[in-house]
């Protein structure tokens, strides 16, 4: 969830000198920043070092991280014509950057600490493509979504077909385990998922699935999604922590592993009421067959690097085996 990025000065001293674009797109750099929490804090696994939107400048849609406003798409894609523009790529034509990092975080890794890739799924990737950047109400989406089916069917299966290559070509490339980050698909009503996203979304996973290779499917806000989340695919689901951990098993039963669910501002807590909710969440999770402690989101800039080591140790501490 953001474990390497603001939040650390030795992410912050090597933005300084680098744009986050140019952090990605070099191998040794976005190498050295997948190691900083590594380092620092000792977390169980690496997180690739890398953005969600990368695939969308080699499909035909250029963007940039424009200061203080996250990233701004130059052509946002709004109808056929532009979705028929878009290139379903391959992977090694405009991503090879990102599988040379895993080939050199492996290799700097040395088998010690497995490293988790990632990429974004359909909607959320759609959500920045259309809407030219954040959004709050995902209104262009969604009214392409329901006015022009066709056209957003079709934008679905470019996006769904590039983020599987990519994935499969992470995991070839030495990615331990994969995340799909569905992060926005909490805007949409379970009738809306089913109809909408979930063939997309289940034609990645269930394709991922006969590499063996766990993977995780990340939402937020999606309480009343997780058993459709469940159909649609993954080893494990993400869980936000507006669903207690314990309700959020019993919703998916235990043949699904779960990773959650820490609210990132409670990393700004005083320790003793850090310490009870880590323990409530570690309580909760319980009767799970299988679980990923972690926060329920992205990391805040403004959090204090000594708060998530504090964490770390604490879960190692609370669940080390005998
Ligand atoms: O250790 C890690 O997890 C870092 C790797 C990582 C980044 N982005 C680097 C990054 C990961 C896993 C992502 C995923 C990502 N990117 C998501 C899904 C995760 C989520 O939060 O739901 C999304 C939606 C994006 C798109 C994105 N990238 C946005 C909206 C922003 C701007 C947000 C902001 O806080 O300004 C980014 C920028 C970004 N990507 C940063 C980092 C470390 C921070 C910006 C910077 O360094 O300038």
């Amino acid at each position: 969830m953001r474990q390497a990025g603001r939040y650390m000065p030795e992410y912050r001293a090597l933005r300084a000198k680098y744009t986050l674009l140019e952090l990605c797109k070099n191998p040794e750099l976005a190498t050295q920043v997948t190691l900083q929490p590594v380092n620092a804090h000792r977390v169980d696994a690496a997180i690739l070092f890398a953005d969600i939107l990368l695939p969308l400048e080699p499909m035909g849609a250029p963007f940039e991280f424009a200061k203080g406003e996250g990233p701004v798409i130059h052509h946002p894609v709004r109808d056929r014509a532009a979705v028929d523009a878009l290139r379903v790529i391959e992977p090694e034509d405009g991503l090879g950057y990102v599988l040379d990092a895993i080939k050199m975080i492996r290799r700097e890794l040395d088998g010690k600490t497995p490293l988790i890739g990632f990429a974004g799924a359909p909607f959320t990737l759609a959500s920045y493509l259309i809407e030219g950047g954040k959004s709050s109400n995902y209104a262009l989406t969604k009214r392409m979504m329901y006015n022009d089916p066709d056209t957003w069917h079709l934008l679905m299966s470019k996006f769904s077909e590039v983020v599987r290559r990519y994935l499969r070509a992470q995991i070839i490339a030495g990615a331990n385990a994969v995340q799909l980050f569905d992060s926005w698909v909490g805007s949409l009503s379970p009738t809306d998922y089913e109809e909408f996203i979930l063939p997309h979304v289940q034609r990645i996973l269930s394709d991922l699935e006969q590499t063996g290779v766990p993977v995780i499917h990340f939402g937020t806000d999606t309480a009343t999604l997780l058993p459709l989340q469940k159909r649609a695919g993954g080893t494990v689901l993400g869980v936000d922590w507006r669903t207690p951990m314990d309700q959020a098993i019993a919703l998916l039963g235990t043949d699904v592993a779960v990773q959650g669910n820490l609210d990132p501002l409670l990393l700004s807590a005083p320790r003793e009421l850090l310490t009870r909710r880590v323990d409530d969440i570690l309580r909760r999770a319980k009767g799970a067959s299988g679980y990923i402690f972690n926060l329920g989101h992205g990391i805040l800039p403004e959090t204090d690097p000594d708060a998530v080591k504090f964490v770390v140790d604490l879960v190692h501490e609370r669940t080390k085996r005998a």
